[in-house]
């Protein structure tokens, strides 16, 4: 079995008297792909802000590798190099696709100066097989040279998602990352997901289910801040309790019915 990256434990995150995040326990493994659906209001999010320490959870810890990270800021928690999440990675509009991965990786890799390379050689950078490899991995070879702010939104996802995987971080976390895409940048997405699988520890959360249906090997189902099931998407799908609070959850199958 291979090595825990992260773990909740019993987390509990409490807004007032609403209870977000009710004692959830969560495990992910490295290499995994896993994914958290639920409606609107489950507490996904709650509970992927609790993971990057964007929130402290009223009760329970969160665990990297073993070791309490509970009280770690998002800061701490990044620079450890336990998760980042596209939303951090802000894009510069003014610069094409290549100068911003080039500006991600120096951010990830060489720590002190990111004058030092402003005032230098951005050029020389180009040409790192690693910006090379991420420009053909995510699909962004055709546009390398545009302006961000002239990308389409799934291109621009797509830059965004292959800058917080130049970051190497141990567990990608993604909150929506198909959240307003047309259905034919949805699969473009999807596509260059796909291929970090195996390579990265993968975290999604998603709204829809049939689009991470082909991806995840393991869903956790939640539903007004608990996990109402976890497993396998048929297993999830057919569980009792999913099926009674879930009905609408958007599936092929649901929609077609
Ligand atoms: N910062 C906050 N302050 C107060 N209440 C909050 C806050 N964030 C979330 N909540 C509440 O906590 C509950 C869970 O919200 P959360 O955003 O985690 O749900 P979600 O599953 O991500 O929903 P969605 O699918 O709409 O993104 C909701 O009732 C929400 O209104
Ligand atoms: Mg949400």
């Amino acid at each position: 079995m291979s090595v825990e990256i992260l773990q909740a434990k019993a987390v509990t995150k409490r807004f007032g008297g609403l209870v977000a995040v009710d004692r959830v326990d969560f495990t992910l493994r490295e290499h995994e792909v896993a994914g958290i659906i639920g409606s609107n209001g489950a507490g996904k999010t709650t509970f992927f802000n609790l993971l990057t320490g964007m929130f402290a959870p009223d009760e329970g810890a969160i665990l990297h590798k073993g070791e309490d990270i509970t009280q770690m800021t998002p800061q701490q928690r990044v620079a450890r190099g336990v998760t980042r999440t596209f939303q951090l990675t802000s894009t510069f509009d003014n610069l094409t696709v290549t100068n911003n991965l080039v500006l991600a990786y120096f951010r990830a890799h060489h720590k002190s100066s990111m004058w030092n390379l402003l005032f230098t050689r951005v050029k020389r950078f180009h040409d790192e097989p690693k910006i090379l490899g991420i420009l053909e991995t995510f699909d962004l070879l055709t546009v390398r040279e545009r302006m961000v702010k002239n990308l389409s939104l799934g291109e621009k996802r797509r830059l965004e998602i292959a800058m917080a995987v130049l970051a190497e971080p141990e567990v990608l976390l993604l909150d929506e990352p198909l959240a307003g895409l047309a259905e034919s940048e949805i699969k473009g997405v999807l596509d260059v997901l796909r291929g970090q699988i195996g390579k990265q520890t993968i975290l999604i959360v998603e709204h829809k289910i049939s689009h991470i249906k082909d991806f995840v090997e393991r869903l956790m189902v939640m539903h007004e801040g608990r996990v109402i099931a976890e497993g396998g998407y048929e297993e999830c799908l057919n569980h009792p309790e999913v099926r009674r609070s879930y009905w609408q959850i958007d599936t092929d199958e649901t929609a077609n019915a």
